[in-house]
């Protein structure tokens, strides 16, 4: 087990690059699978999601050549279209795997993906948009067979919820249909247009990502490409928000604010300074955080993601703030971890909201990571905690920040990663 260690009374001070997106890195990765020609991507952040996305593609048969966050693949001589049940179970974006590989050779088998324990997770929307597409499901044992006998057509499929993976599973599996797929009530967040503007570049016709509705109309073969995939927004709001709970000044270069803009204006509402320029953000903390209420919602509303971040941060803010998380059932797991650092924050299980009361006074304790954002939490807090903060089971972490440890300390930060045996 990898445990973070950190001294507290840190203050983040300095200037970061932003790393590449890994929800943006895991759907672009699989478009190679969709494109038999060369593909390469830059800026795919080196974290466990991506690790493991690369070595099932090995599995499957491609060639996969990566350095320093270059990543060329060949998926010309693929032959397998199983995806391993231990794999997939190690992420949920697996999931768009299938998509993929059902759009290129109308057949795919897989099993339910694992992920972040977040809530239930289920993954009805996609396979419900796979038989919308004319493909045939059987599952079995413990895998999910879908194929297609006839060639895959075009429809018009309305997601119940803007999922964001079954949006992006939908693009991918009607890349090549015969006539036009529409998706309704489709996921607008920034990673869905990386996804479509890669695979445009690639010579696919998607329309209208970023919008309610998607548009794809089929082509007959994608060509060879090079692809520079989108900065991790996510990353980027969670060292803001070590600097905003650290009483600290931060730039962060090489993001998009406009990605981040729901998360930027509640880090102004709690009183931060906050400058944007075109590729970089700057936000210096005010003396005392003030309270603020949030929901979150798909976007452009607040984001999910940083939905356990904030609350760290609001751990430290005056007066009581309330937050009500409206995308999954389960992500307040981290709040008994500050509990026992000392915040005051009251759970309601039955409306999934937590309500934060400030308290200037965190101390050291030692925790353990639930999840990925949770644990990065449980990070940020001990930054600002009094005395030592172990934050145990850090491979939640590291599954999604590149090079976090280095970051912070190049920022001020006294942390080290430690293997716990
Ligand atoms: C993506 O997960 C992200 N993961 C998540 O990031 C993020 O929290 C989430 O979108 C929401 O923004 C990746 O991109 C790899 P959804 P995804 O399908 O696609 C329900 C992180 O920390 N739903 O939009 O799995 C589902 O249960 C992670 O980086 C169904 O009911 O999210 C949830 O309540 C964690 N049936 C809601 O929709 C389905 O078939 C949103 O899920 C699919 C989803």
């Amino acid at each position: 087990m990898l445990s973070y260690i950190i001294e507290g009374n840190s203050k983040i001070e300095g200037t970061v690059e932003a790393s590449g997106s890994k929800n943006a890195a895991l759907p672009i990765i699989a478009t190679a699978i969709l494109n038999p020609e060369p593909v390469t991507f830059y800026n795919i952040p080196d974290i466990e999601d991506t690790r493991i996305t690369l070595q099932i593609l090995k599995l499957l048969g491609c060639k996969v050549y990566a350095d320093n966050g270059r990543i060329s693949i060949s998926s010309k001589d693929m032959h397998n279209k199983t995806i391993p049940k231990d794999l997939m179970h190690k992420l949920r974006s697996t999931v768009v795997l299938a998509g993929a590989i059902l759009g290129r050779f109308k057949e795919a088998t897989f099993s339910y993906p694992g992920g972040c324990n977040i809530g239930k997770r289920p993954i009805d929307l996609h396979l419900k948009a796979f038989k919308d597409l004319g493909v045939q499901i059987e599952e079995k044992e413990d895998y999910i067979h879908c194929s297609t006998k006839k060639e895959m057509i075009g429809a018009k499929i309305k997601l119940d919820f803007p999922s964001v993976g079954a949006t992006e599973n939908i693009i991918l599996a009607s890349v090549y249909c015969r006539g036009v797929t529409h998706i309704l009530n489709a996921a607008k967040e920034p990673e869905i247009q990386d996804l479509a503007k890669c695979l445009n570049r690639m010579g696919a016709k998607v329309y209208g990502a970023g919008t309610s509705r998607i548009t794809i109309c089929g082509v007959k073969k994608l060509h060879k490409t090079d692809y520079r995939i989108m900065t991790d927004r996510i990353e980027t709001g969670t060292l803001l928000c070590a600097a905003a709970i650290t009483n600290g000044t931060i730039k962060i270069e090489n993001t998009n604010p406009e990605n981040l803009l729901n998360v930027l204006f509640k880090l102004k509402e709690m009183g931060c300074n906050i400058l944007i320029n075109k590729n970089s953000i700057t936000l210096k903390a005010p003396k005392t955080l003030k309270r603020i209420d949030i929901e979150t919602a798909p976007y452009p509303g607040f984001p999910t993601d940083m939905q356990p971040i904030i609350s760290a941060v609001l751990t430290k803010a005056e007066g009581t703030s309330m937050i009500k998380e409206n995308i999954f059932e389960n992500r307040f797991k981290y709040a008994l971890d500050l509990k026992k650092m000392g915040a005051k924050i009251n759970l309601n299980e039955d409306k999934n909201i937590i309500e934060i009361t400030g308290t200037s006074k965190l101390k050291g304790e030692t925790v353990s990571s639930r999840d990925l954002r949770g644990g990065a939490a449980l990070v940020l807090a001990g930054l600002s905690a009094t005395g030592v903060t172990i934050v145990e089971n850090a491979e939640y972490i590291l599954r999604g920040y590149e090079n976090l440890e280095e970051k912070l300390k190049k920022l001020g930060a006294k942390i080290k990663l430690e293997k716990v045996v």
